[in-house]
């Protein structure tokens, strides 16, 4: 980034000043072809201003270029490519890695003011989906990489624990449910007893009055219903902390929906005041017709509030709290309207800030071509998915490199880190499919690929006997066979922008795969431990690509062991 800035600053002066500087750099492209120069410039815009032929001006522009960091100059029709200065470029840079370690890379956006994110937020007495797998995991990344871009992140799990699915589950287990099954396996049974109400219920209406009247119970703050509740939710997320263990996530808030139950008469109040609430059908609703919108419903007939509602009291309680800068929700596509509606009612009620709502949608987790749903007998569970691929990878290693100490640890960053790296791996918004075996690769785009290369180096660096400690200036003669790495590892921090800049981590998993096998293929061209004079200029080189892969995996939210 840094060299395409002063590429940008020389055309600029070159231009005596004719184009801005950020306009420049804007223009500035990356030839596909790494042999056509490490920058290109199209002189098209030009032509207009200077009335020649952009050719002739590019031809003119190219002789005013002179900088020690740009080694070569060339035409090619209406482009100017330029060569950098690969010794000075891949010192500069081996020297700013090894100086910056794991800051390197990071931007100066955000004056650490705060972004709230909300992930994950599964749905209690319900197994963890795909689809909440899929926002734990593209949440967290998005919180790290917003975190190097210099924001404060707030992590926030807004757990789904209201509404009336809790007066049916309450209904069932009085009159089915026992609570050592619960105990034992929380989940499966709360799903059992949820399913089993919805099989009854067809025969048997007075079911669903049942279930209405334990809500209400519930609403209205009956001991008995509460604390059944209260049970069911401690169960449920015993069993998330469990998943979010062995993913290493972490929350700074678990406020779900339920939390806002005191806080939602306040919303209802001021959206009386502000004469938005209309009735509609005997509920209250927001119409929203002038932004093209069905109406938002707050209140139904019998006073019970709604997901809608809910959202509404959490917005105004994150930024009442957290004065945050943003507040991103990473949801599925599915709920694109939901959030429309929740941004468009706050804009109605006068809020500037409902523009920094921002909803985050990603596509859906596929198998065979088709959507996984927990709904009776495909149940696909995240914890089996996840110690399935753990086991894989303990297997992988055992036929790899038996002799390896911490196997157990290595497997579970392995296992996990090829689960989260192949949702990352593709833009959100594209659904994904669902296969182990693709996850798990040793080869491809895969994580146990990148951490493969990532180990691999730790090993040169081991067997080099790298000291660390090296200040002294790092040189080589040429750094021809290294440009390929030293480039990318210019790039590093151009792909955290383009990730922070469209919420898409999948900028950083293809920067890092692109990084792995640049670095791979020096590996087997150069004999990088081979002992003359450039071997430390090389072992620096090894050891910046580890900094940098380090880092890029763990704004994945993923592990990089030093051996597998
Ligand atoms: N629990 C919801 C679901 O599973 C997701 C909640 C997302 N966050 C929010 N603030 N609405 O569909």
């Amino acid at each position: 980034m840094k060299y395409k800035q002063e590429f940008a600053k020389i055309l600029y002066e070159a231009l005596d000043h004719e184009i801005q500087e950020k306009e420049l750099e804007m223009l500035i492209e990356k030839p596909k072809n790494h042999l056509h120069g490490d920058f290109a410039f199209p002189c098209f815009i030009l032509a207009k201003v200077k009335r020649k032929s952009p050719a002739v001006i590019a031809q003119e522009l190219s002789e005013k270029i002179q900088s020690p960091t740009i080694e070569k100059v060339e035409v090619v029709g209406a482009y100017i490519n330029i060569f950098l200065n690969k010794k000075m470029v891949s010192e500069d840079t081996v020297a700013e890695i090894i100086k910056q370690q794991e800051k390197y890379g990071a931007l100066d956006i955000g004056n650490n003011r705060p972004v709230t994110i909300d992930l994950s937020s599964p749905n209690i007495a319900k197994p963890f989906s795909m689809g909440h797998l899929r926002s734990t995991v593209i949440g967290n990344s998005l919180a790290f990489i917003i975190e190097k871009c210099g924001y404060k992140p707030i992590r926030i799990n807004h757990i789904g624990d209201w509404g009336t699915q809790f007066g049916k589950l309450i209904t069932a287990f009085k009159l089915w449910g026992e609570a050592e099954k619960v105990k034992q396996n929380p989940i499966k049974e709360l799903l059992t007893l949820y399913v089993k109400f919805h099989d009854e219920a067809e025969n048997d209406p007075s079911l669903v009055e049942q279930g209405r009247n334990w809500f209400k119970k519930l609403e209205d703050g009956d001991e008995e219903a509460a604390k059944l509740w209260q049970w069911f939710r401690d169960e449920s997320l015993k069993e998330f902390s469990r998943i979010y263990d062995l993913m290493n996530v972490q929350f700074d808030s678990f406020a779900g929906e339920a939390f806002y139950n005191d806080k939602m008469d306040h919303v209802v109040q001021l959206l009386e005041k502000k004469q938005l609430l209309v009735e509609s059908d005997q509920a209250q609703v927001v119409e929203l017709t002038d932004e093209g919108l069905p109406p938002c419903l707050i209140k139904k007939s019998d006073g019970a509030t709604l997901y809608a509602t809910r959202d509404l009291a959490a917005a105004l309680y994150r930024k009442e709290n957290y004065d945050f800068d943003w507040s991103l929700y990473v949801v599925g596509n599915e709920q694109s309207l939901h959030f429309k509606q929740l941004i468009a009612v706050l804009e109605k009620m006068g809020y500037a800030w409902a523009s920094n709502m921002v909803h985050i949608p990603f596509g859906m987790m596929l198998k065979d071509g088709k959507k996984m749903s927990t709904r009776k007998g495909k149940v696909v569970l995240l914890e089996e998915v996840l110690n399935e691929s753990i086991a894989m990878a303990k297997h992988n290693i055992e036929e790899k490199n038996p002799n390896l100490t911490n196997k157990n640890t290595v497997a579970k960053q392995v296992g996990v880190g090829a689960v989260m790296f192949h949702d990352l791996k593709n833009f959100r918004m594209n659904d994904i499919e669902f296969s182990l075996e693709d996850m798990l690769r040793f080869e491809g785009e895969t994580g146990p690929y990148v951490q493969y290369t990532y180990a691999r180096a730790c090993s040169i660096l081991r067997k080099g006997n790298w000291q660390m400690a090296v200040t002294a200036p790092v040189s080589s003669p040429s750094w021809e066979k290294e440009w390929k790495v030293v480039s990318l590892l210019t790039e590093f921090t151009n792909a955290i922008k383009r990730a922070y800049e469209q919420f898409d981590p999948s900028q950083i998993a293809k920067y890092i795969v692109d990084l792995a096998q640049a670095f791979n293929k020096y590996y087997g061209d150069v004999k990088i431990l081979e002992d003359n004079e450039e071997q430390q200029a090389r072992l620096a080189l090894v050891y910046s690509v580890t900094i940098v892969l380090k880092e890029g995996l763990r704004l994945l939210g993923i592990e990089a062991p030093e051996e597998m």
